[in-house]
């Protein structure tokens, strides 16, 4: 067998082994295209597990494109908070206008129509037709790619755009032609449960036992095959706890970039001791009356890592660059998890300053 007609004997097999282990997922069998598109775009570079109750509170508050296209950026950063990859949700209000504006409030049906949208590429216009259109079209994920390289035994870079066009093809010519959008998720679930990355594939329970050359010659541990990736920059900062009258500041991030728009506890670049610590609160135009360490944090970004310093300090002073937010505003702001660490201790500091009261309502 050569590597298209491994591919293509998986087809069968896979539709009766789905038929049999498929995840139930809330947005399956909807027939809404506006619940898969939103599931597909929280499912980008994002497990399964970590969406669910995203998914859940989303559609609970934003249940059709109207109340998506209206809705805050305030509130949709909230209801964002912690998923990571911001710019996915800016995208999904922008696209839900035109939507609204352009369409009529529905969906295009074809993948090219489809791609138009913001935030829309080729694998989410290919899984939105496929899924709620039934349009014949690959959805090539990391899930495809891992499944096709090791059933076909294809060595090649995956993250090579050729190579990326030749996988395509050849999951174009063996796609389940009258149940496309299940035979994407059924490829997407056994990428997922049984033919695992890194290291331990579940071969035993695999639909493609029988032909999967990645099996057959014990390369599974070798397939795919991806080119080094480059070394993430590494970049310290020093986090800022700043306390004033039952308040912690907070400041706008700039509208472009790394998570734009977001609050964040002011901080700045390089790992600075208490003197430096000082110099920047007097550059904020503020004084310390209390600084002290309060340790240590990192968050990976895609790119970029950050290894932060904190400092507590209560201040006098003032600056109209930040908002200064009691316990209740610093619940409803929507703050990224790379300052969860200084976040939670934020919150523990207001709620010591308050008396112990950490609910986030006022004291009466
Ligand atoms: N990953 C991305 N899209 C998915 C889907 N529709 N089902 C399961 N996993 C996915």
């Amino acid at each position: 067998m050569n590597e298209q007609e491994r591919i293509n004997a998986l087809t069968a097999p896979l539709m009766a082994w789905y038929d049999l282990n498929q995840r139930a997922l809330p947005w399956r069998g909807v027939g809404d295209p506006y619940r898969v598109w939103v599931s597909e775009i929280m499912l980008q570079q994002t497990r399964v597990q970590a969406v669910l109750g995203y998914y859940a509170r989303f559609m609970a508050e934003l249940p059709d494109v109207y109340a998506l296209a209206q809705v805050s950026g305030e509130r949709l950063n909230k209801l964002w908070e912690g998923l990571g990859y911001y710019s996915r949700a800016r995208n999904l209000k922008r696209a839900a206008q035109v939507l609204v504006n352009e369409y009529g409030g529905e969906f295009p049906r074809t993948r090219e129509e489809l791609m138009r949208l913001p935030g829309v590429g080729d694998y989410t216009a290919s899984a939105i037709a496929s899924i709620a259109f039934g349009e014949v079209e690959p959805a090539v994920d990391g899930n495809l790619l891992r499944v096709a390289a090791r059933v076909g035994g294809i060595a090649e870079d995956i993250m090579d755009a050729k190579v990326r066009r030749r996988f395509r093809e050849m999951l174009a010519e063996s796609i389940d032609r009258s149940r496309p959008g299940e035979w994407n998720q059924a490829m997407m679930d056994l990428g997922a449960t049984v033919c695992l990355p890194n290291g331990a594939p579940l071969c035993e329970k695999c639909p493609a036992r029988a032909f999967c050359a990645a099996y057959r010659n014990g390369m599974t541990d070798l397939l795919p095959l991806r080119a080094p990736k480059k070394a993430r920059r590494v970049e310290e900062r020093t986090v800022f706890l700043l306390l004033q009258n039952g308040k912690v500041a907070l400041r706008k991030r700039p509208a472009k970039g790394l998570l734009a728009g977001l609050w964040e506890l002011p901080n700045v670049p390089g790992s600075l001791d208490e003197a430096g610590a000082a110099i920047t609160l007097a550059q904020w135009g503020l004084r310390a009356v209390s600084l002290a360490p309060v340790g240590a944090a990192k968050h990976i970004f895609t790119h970029v890592e950050w290894d932060m310093h904190g400092y507590l300090a209560e201040v006098e002073g003032e600056n109209d660059e930040f908002f200064r937010a009691d316990a209740a505003a610093l619940q409803a702001a929507a703050i990224p998890s790379a300052f969860r660490y200084y976040y939670d201790m934020a919150r523990q500091a207001l709620a010591a300053q308050q008396g112990g009261c950490d609910n986030g309502t006022a004291l009466l």
